[in-house]
């Protein structure tokens, strides 16, 4: 007996060890965020998302980013297909890579290898009501739009509760991610909220990071407001350039603009919102000097006189820019295939390692770390001596 309790006291000494390591950390800046592997990744998801990632990275502000391919929660949906999750899994880590995100700086892992992370959601789930969960606006619509009104699976119901235990598993400061993540973060924050005032301090209070520029949500090349693989109306990161070029020079533009004279309407046209989203003023000097900047082209377009060809070749340009360069790293990785396998791999383990840590803490605040410390032991000793 006296043997055991001593070899507890190691464990007590490599915990508060811990406990102070994560000290330091608690003025770390950690970023957590992630894409469910349901499809090749498009420049929906680059200009929302990918390309502020790739930004914050460089940015040598953050201690830690950790980047998810939530393939769990890719499930709670797409039960009835694992096929299509597995198949993607490796298509998203290199769009990921393609686009910049450097492993050496940012951390890829796979979801549902950190098991830490089912466990954290079940002990979280006591402290969500299911009317709350109801009232979860992103819930709300895609229950609606998987036609899920009559029966919903526990685990999709559940997922803003997975999405909190993916976040504070890492002690995320900080979750860059689209605007129709914000309840999920409103959520999480309540989660953490409640479980300090119940269990005693020990999760981080994350903070979304919204995507900065004005256009925060790409439309599908047909105008239609979501870009939907069923739709064809996506461009893809890892497309061939002839294809692209041939979306692009059939986009979606004003309906009434028939003839170039024609004064062109700029409200949901767009070929308009792409350069929104994709050009800057150098791009004028480039590939259409007799514009100094977008307003001017614009202007033009409003007025009449500029045709949609003539844009829409000029968005092809500043777009087959940006995209090349992503083009060519995703071929040098797709040659590497087992170099990425083995990415992942890394970055998985280190998540694990990560979340283990937090789930201790979890744990130890709980009061069910029975067999991590001596007081377990000690109580019951001391009760029925
Ligand atoms: N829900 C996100 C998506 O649909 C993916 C995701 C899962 C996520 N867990 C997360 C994003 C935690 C940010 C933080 O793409």
């Amino acid at each position: 007996m006296k043997e055991k309790i001593e070899s507890r006291e190691q464990n007590v000494y490599n915990k508060h060890r811990n406990m102070f390591d994560r000290g330091k950390n608690m003025a770390q800046k950690i970023i957590l965020t992630g894409d469910r592997p349901t499809g090749k990744l498009h420049v929906g998801h680059y200009v929302g998302s990918l390309k502020r990632r790739v930004e914050l990275q460089n940015s040598g502000e953050y201690d830690k980013i950790f980047i998810m391919i939530a393939d769990a929660q890719a499930l709670t949906d797409n039960a009835d297909n694992p096929a299509k999750v597995r198949s993607n899994i490796m298509e998203v880590a290199l769009d990921y890579l393609s686009v910049g995100i450097d492993p050496a700086k940012s951390d890829i892992f796979i979801q549902s290898y950190v098991t830490e992370l089912t466990e954290l959601t079940f002990y979280y789930m006591n402290l969500v009501t299911v009317s709350r969960l109801q009232r979860n606006p992103t819930v709300k619509s895609e229950i609606q739009m998987r036609n899920f009104e009559t029966s919903i699976p526990v685990g999709f119901f559940c997922y803003p509760i997975s999405q909190a235990a993916d976040i504070t598993a890492f002690h995320a400061t900080t979750v860059p991610v689209g605007e129709d993540q914000m309840p999920m973060l409103e959520q999480t924050k309540e989660i953490v909220h409640k479980f300090n005032a119940v269990y005693g301090e020990t999760l981080t209070d994350p903070q979304i990071l919204l995507p900065e520029n004005k256009c925060l949500r790409l439309p599908g090349t047909d105008g239609k407001a979501k870009m939907s693989k069923s739709l064809g109306n996506c461009i893809y990161l890892s497309e061939p350039e002839a294809d692209v070029k041939k979306k692009i020079m059939s986009m979606y533009t004003d309906p009434n603009h028939i003839r170039i004279e024609d004064p062109g309407n700029l409200e949901g046209n767009t070929v308009f919102t792409y350069l929104d989203a994709f050009c800057n003023d150098g791009h004028f000097a480039e590939y259409l000097p007799e514009y100094s900047c977008l307003q001017e082209l614009k202007d033009h377009y409003t007025r009449g006189g500029l045709g949609d060809v003539k844009v829409k070749k000029f968005l092809n340009n500043v777009m087959q820019e940006e995209l090349s360069p992503i083009r060519a790293r995703r071929k040098e990785y797709e040659n590497r295939i087992g170099d990425v396998y083995d990415i992942l791999k890394k970055g998985s383990e280190t998540a694990k390692r990560e979340a283990e840590k937090t789930l201790a803490e979890v744990k130890h605040a709980m009061k069910i770390d029975y067999f991590d410390t001596p007081e377990f032991l000690e109580e019951q000793v001391k009760k029925f001596k």
